[in-house]
């Protein structure tokens, strides 16, 4: 491409969005020069944006639904617990293959020091990969490669906050006021007071409050989350033109997804809740426009951790989008409320909500992530079945923490607040899923049933609108590991309870059938292979839930090129019937075998793929 032609390519986009760029900026800032200064940069990442780059956000400009393809599947890792480093993973990349992923969110990999990293969310350096990972060239390298074998890469932006080892934080305790005005610095505690009064907690037992004093020079800075991880100030337009700027940085590293890490947080108003303020927004919609013109390929994740009205509006609307995709957090946390109950009413209200969205709004879909699971349910729905807040959320976490009789599950409870009696809860979707416990006791019949289990909650999240991620380790069915507890640095997080190593022996043992690894990768190798045949899979398909007079079994139809599909999930532990009626003639997807629908029984925790002929 000549200079004058990729000119010409930068100048038509900048122009389609310059003005409301301008306009949003000058709102925030009301700074000529910063803008300016913003634009300059912006091209100069342009330039610098590799040709392979620039070629698949061309091919990507003329499909912008692409990653809505019945084929796109994810998977989260830590790159030590898989493979070491980067270059290892470079050296798995033919598992993602088998396991029919095409892509891969590796999760914060910057440089974060050892001690205080908040599992990598605490960045020290954002051009700066930690060494013992690899280096910026490795990861570049990385993305070339998997872009050649179809595969694509998505990292974490944390962009709240920076470590107190950043290099502004560093100068910014040494009292230097340019870079004091890039956090939040307050020499007495009036104001932190006053913001404590209306900002709720985030790690209300692991770090209490959003402030951290600083006896060496006096002040408290603010801290939403650990109290090394130190809040940005985003009314400084310098943080966000430098954050900008970063963001543009990883995608010319070859990024396709940046996930925004605690977006709803990046700012802050005295008298708020400093959630979801109108001005987070107004930045989210800015970067989108920023992306659109550099690297119109790379993708925005959002992640926005809170009910559905919060999240949606990070959509933005039709005509002036924000993220690409937004995690399906409610519907994640309301599957494991349906397990717990065997109860499916509330699930299928909030499928109900979801699917009723406008199409284009994708969501990531998921059962297990590398947080906590929140509790956060529609309990105002829930109270017409007396099921009230408080003692629910108990419920649950004894449920899942195995207190109760008959649970299978095994995990651990995260921030258990003795104030708000909140707790949140930590486990791999197998041990939640009764494997650990059956393994442990040696039970047979109950290692069947957690399988069971296992396997038809995958095929569900396959089968819910939007782009399923599975979570390394889950698909060979890895268990709690809880030797995080003797690691001084992790013991007090028991989110690392399910951020185990990567087990290649297990992951071995895949290939015999018989195996608990080769029972579930088998199930959903063929799940995954099905998916990706069938176009009623395709993002883009009409998704709706479906009665069928039964409280414990969840119906969802797929429509899509003609085609339809019932997907049919029991979530009791004994047979139920399907109370349905549907002429077909209709065919078992798993079997072949033909099938009715009419009064279906289903075994207990099992499920049928079924396609109208
Ligand atoms: C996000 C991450 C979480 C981290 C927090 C602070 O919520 O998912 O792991 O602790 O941000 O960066």
């Amino acid at each position: 491409m000549t200079k004058a032609n990729a000119d010409e390519i930068f100048n038509k986009r900048l122009e389609r969005h310059h003005d409301e760029l301008k306009w949003l900026y000058m709102e925030l800032y009301d700074n000529d020069s910063m803008f300016a200064e913003l634009c300059t940069n912006m091209y100069l990442f342009y330039r610098d944006r590799r040709n392979p780059l620039k070629a698949r956000d061309k091919i990507r400009e003329n499909d912008p639904c692409w990653f809505r393809k019945n084929d796109m599947l994810g998977m989260m890792l830590y790159i030590d617990n898989f493979a070491g480093n980067l270059k290892g993973v470079e050296q798995k990349l033919s598992y993602f293959k088998d396991c029919n992923v095409n892509y891969i969110h590796l999760m914060p990999f910057l440089d974060s020091p050892k001690e205080h990293s908040d599992g990598g969310y605490a960045v020290a350096n954002f051009r700066k990969v930690r060494p013992d990972l690899g280096t910026m060239k490795d990861l570049a390298r990385l993305a070339d490669v998997c872009h050649e074998k179809g595969l694509n890469l998505c990292m974490d932006f944390v962009m709240n906050h920076t470590s107190e080892e950043h290099e502004w934080a560093v100068r910014a305790r040494e009292g230097d006021g340019e870079y004091m005005s890039r956090y939040f610095f307050y020499d007495n505690y009036d104001i932190p007071a006053q913001f404590e009064k209306t900002v709720p907690q985030v790690f209300p037992t692991t770090a209490p409050g959003n402030f951290t004093y600083l006896p060496e020079i006096g002040h408290y800075v603010m801290t939403s989350f650990y109290p090394y991880q130190w809040d940005l100030n985003y009314k400084n337009p310098r943080v966000f033109n430098e954050m900008m700027y970063n963001f543009l940085f990883f995608a010319n590293q070859g990024m396709d997804v940046i996930r925004i890490d605690a977006v709803p947080y990046i700012w802050k108003e005295l008298g708020t809740s400093c959630r979801n303020l109108k001005q987070v927004h107004t930045i989210v919609r800015m970067m989108r426009m920023i992306g659109e013109i550099i690297c119109p390929s790379v993708l925005l994740l959002g992640e926005v951790v809170m009910e559905p009205e919060k999240v949606v509006p990070y959509f933005g609307t039709v005509e002036k989008p924000e993220c690409h995709m937004l995690y399906n957090v409610t519907t994640m946390a309301t599957t494991w409320n349906s397990v717990a109950t065997r109860d499916i009413r509330l699930l299928k209200r909030q499928m109900d909500i979801v699917n009723n969205l406008p199409g284009e709004y994708t969501f990531l879909n998921y059962l297990r992530c590398h947080d906590d699971i929140g509790w956060g349910l529609d309990y105002p729905f829930l109270t017409q079945w007396e099921m009230r807040e408080v003692p629910h959320k108990r419920f649950l976490n004894d449920y899942f923490t195995g207190k109760i009789p008959g649970s299978v599950s095994r995990g651990e409870l995260y921030n258990d607040d003795p104030v708000t009696q909140d707790a949140r809860f930590c486990g791999t979707t197998a041990s939640m899923c009764g494997i650990e416990s059956a393994e442990y006791e040696k039970d047979q019949v109950k290692w069947e049933a957690a399988i069971g289990l296992d396997i038809m909650l995958h095929a569900y999240m396959l089968s819910q609108s939007g782009i399923p991620m599975l979570y390394s380790g889950d698909e060979i069915g890895q268990l709690n590991d809880y030797s995080y507890r003797e690691e001084p640095e992790k013991a007090a997080d028991s989110r690392y309870i399910h951020r185990g190593k990567f087990r290649w022996d297990l992951a071995e043992q895949r290939k015999d059938k018989k195996s608990l690894q080769g029972r579930i990768f088998d199930a959903l190798t063929r799940l995954e292979q099905i998916r990706k045949q069938e176009p009623v899979f395709d993002a883009s398909a009409r998704v709706c839930t479906y009665d069928v007079h039964n409280n414990s079994i969840l119906c969802i139809t797929r429509e899509a090129a003609g085609d339809k599909f019932f997907g049919i999930y029991n979530f009791a532990d004994q047979p139920e019937t399907a109370w349905m009626q549907e002429d077909g003639p209709y065919t078992d997807l798993l079997t072949g075998m033909d099938i009715t629908l009419h009064d279906l029984t289903v075994p207990g925790h099992g499920f049928y793929w079924v396609k109208k002929q």
